[in-house]
């Protein structure tokens, strides 16, 4: 999965559409001072989401997969929504909004 580097300016990192390729879904971004990749998703005919890859079991950093993601550290898997799937981890994965404009999606860090 490739990343996307960039930095967020006054709580939202802002990701131009044209860095997804026509038939990809998801992206790991990776944003300046924000000690966690995020993955943002843009599932066809769903609105777009974003989850912090950061286990909720002891904060160990999450290896996104082709569906959901998983810990290496206790091996906890979560689904794409941040659901847990099996653990130790019993917490869901932090979520954040995502807005859109014709050219961006918007990630709400707060
Ligand atoms: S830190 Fe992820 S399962 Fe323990």
């Amino acid at each position: 999965m490739q990343v996307y580097k960039t930095a967020p300016s006054t709580n939202v990192i802002e990701v131009p559409k044209s860095a997804f390729a026509p038939d990809e879904r998801k992206k790991i971004i990776r944003a300046a001072g924000i000690g966690y990749d995020i993955l943002l998703l843009q599932p066809p005919g769903s609105e777009p989401w974003a989850i912090l890859m950061r286990c909720s079991h002891q904060d160990s950093a999450l290896v996104a997969l082709n569906k959901g993601f998983t810990c290496s550290m206790h091996g906890s898997q979560f689904e794409d929504s941040g659901e847990v799937i099996s653990g130790p981890a019993t917490a869901p994965l932090k979520k954040f909004k995502v807005s859109q404009n014709e050219t961006s999606y918007l990630i709400q860090l707060s």
